[in-house]
């Protein structure tokens, strides 16, 4: 076993990888050919990732692929996705060449509202803390103001701060509930820092209030920080056509597949087995666009899947009805994104994503996120509700295979053909691949 190291941060990129290559890998040489392939050959660029997070060594690669064909509000987009699963960007693009004709996507901004706490102990009596909370309230505003100042220039800022009994839920517990409005950042650093000012601006005023107690005055600040549970920054994405428009498969009148849609949907609805699932397909096409536009996709994951047990049940994203003639197929889906800040700007992939899009502004982009995650869905629902998941996945995962098993281009196209009439799986393939070679 190898001894633990100190001060490995502060080792040059290449100790660091020689002394990973010697202490933790079977082949030293080629663990360390392995990382060093994948440096860029533009050293600004390379310097560039280096120094988003500590101790970098190289790059992990994941592929950038477009969605074309998706009308949103009637303007024609197509849409970078970063995602590893080779059936997604297909299945986007499948839905969006679907919905093109029958008056595409249509998305409503809900509300773009994001939370923060400042989570603290209170040992004294509860009547006190109200009157000298309202007292402190403008004390709290004033206090942030060089903070606030260029949110609210951009018309953003502080929207409210309200305190929070919790002491139901834990002894002594309150909060500074506060809200804000961050425009077309997403806010984290802004929300942050606002929430460090009040905690620290309540303490202090805490200690100098003379209606407390020397116990009451003792603020224990416990955290103060933003929440990615943001049930009122929220989008919807909406797609309808007459049924007899739902032509998916010959296999099934369109009555009988918008049924079957509605039918899969409220299954996800009561099932929280099939819910996750169900959500993690939605996630497909959400956290692509996400990873692709710079943003968080752990907060946006946090934050969905929140959302979608809110009412104490874990539920589908997405809704499906039938209404007369008319099928209607929404999602509403929580999404604090930034368009401005952090790595939007900073990553050239990032920036390149935007500018594609047309440099949305955040609901824009809330918009077109909540679109990917429907489409997605549409698209899995509609595979599952007829063929089954498994014949588009292996054709898709059919290059992967034959990657894996070394196949040549010429192979890789030969089988190709010859597994569009065919069930790819992996031995199949391996199978045909044999017989290739030995008859080379
Ligand atoms: C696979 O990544 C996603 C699906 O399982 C989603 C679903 O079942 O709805 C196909």
């Amino acid at each position: 076993m190898p001894s633990p190291i100190s001060g490995f941060s502060k080792l040059t990129k290449e100790e660091k990888i020689d002394w990973l290559a010697t202490n933790y890998s079977a082949n030293t040489e080629s663990t360390k050919t392995i990382i060093k392939k994948y440096w860029n050959t533009d050293s600004n660029l390379q310097q560039l990732h280096d120094e988003f997070i500590e101790n970098t060594l190289t790059n992990f690669y994941l592929p950038l692929g477009i969605a074309p064909n998706f009308l949103i509000n009637n303007q024609l987009l197509a849409i970078p996705m970063v995602i590893e699963e080779s059936s997604v960007v297909a299945a986007a693009s499948r839905a969006a060449k679907f919905w093109l004709d029958k008056g595409g996507f249509k998305t409503t901004v809900l509300g773009t509202e994001k939370v923060g706490q400042v989570h603290f102990i209170y040992v004294g009596d509860t009547k006190k803390l109200t009157n000298f909370f309202n007292e402190l309230k403008p004390k709290l505003h004033e206090a942030t103001k060089n903070l606030t100042h260029s949110m609210e220039k951009r018309g953003g800022g502080i929207l409210d701060i309200s305190l929070r009994n919790k002491t139901a839920d834990l002894d002594n517990y309150f909060q500074l509930h506060c809200t804000f409005e961050t425009k077309d950042a997403m806010g984290a650093n802004f929300i942050n820092s606002c929430l460090e000012q009040l905690a620290t601006t309540l303490k202090e005023e805490a200690n100098n209030y003379e209606s407390f107690t020397p116990i009451e005055k003792k603020i224990e600040v416990v955290m103060s920080i933003l929440s990615n549970y943001v049930p009122n920054c929220v989008v919807r994405a909406e797609v309808s056509c007459p049924i007899d428009k739902l032509n998916v498969t010959a296999s099934l009148t369109p009555i009988a597949f918008a049924n079957k849609i509605v039918r899969a949907v409220q299954i996800a609805n009561v099932e929280p087995h099939r819910a996750v699932t169900h959500n993690k397909g939605i996630m497909n096409g959400v956290d692509a666009v996400v990873l692709a536009t710079g943003n968080d996709f752990r907060a946006i994951e946090a934050g969905v899947h929140a959302y979608a047990s809110k009412d104490g049940h874990y539920r589908s994203l997405t809704n499906a009805t039938i209404e007369g003639d008319i099928f209607r197929f929404w999602i509403e889906l929580p999404l604090a994104l930034g368009t401005v800040g952090g790595l939007t700007s900073i990553h050239p992939l990032a920036k390149l994503s935007l500018e594609l899009l047309q440099k949305p502004s955040a609901e824009e982009l809330m918009q077109i996120i909540a679109v990917a995650g429907l489409a997605q869905n549409f698209a899995a629902l509609s595979a599952l509700v007829t063929t089954g998941i498994q014949q588009g996945h292996m054709k898709m995962h059919l290059g992967n295979i034959l990657t894996q098993l070394g196949a040549t281009e010429a192979q890789k196209e030969q089988l190709t053909n010859r597994f569009k009439n065919e069930t790819v799986t992996h031995s199949a393939v391996a199978d045909a691949l044999k017989v290739l070679n030995t008859n080379k």
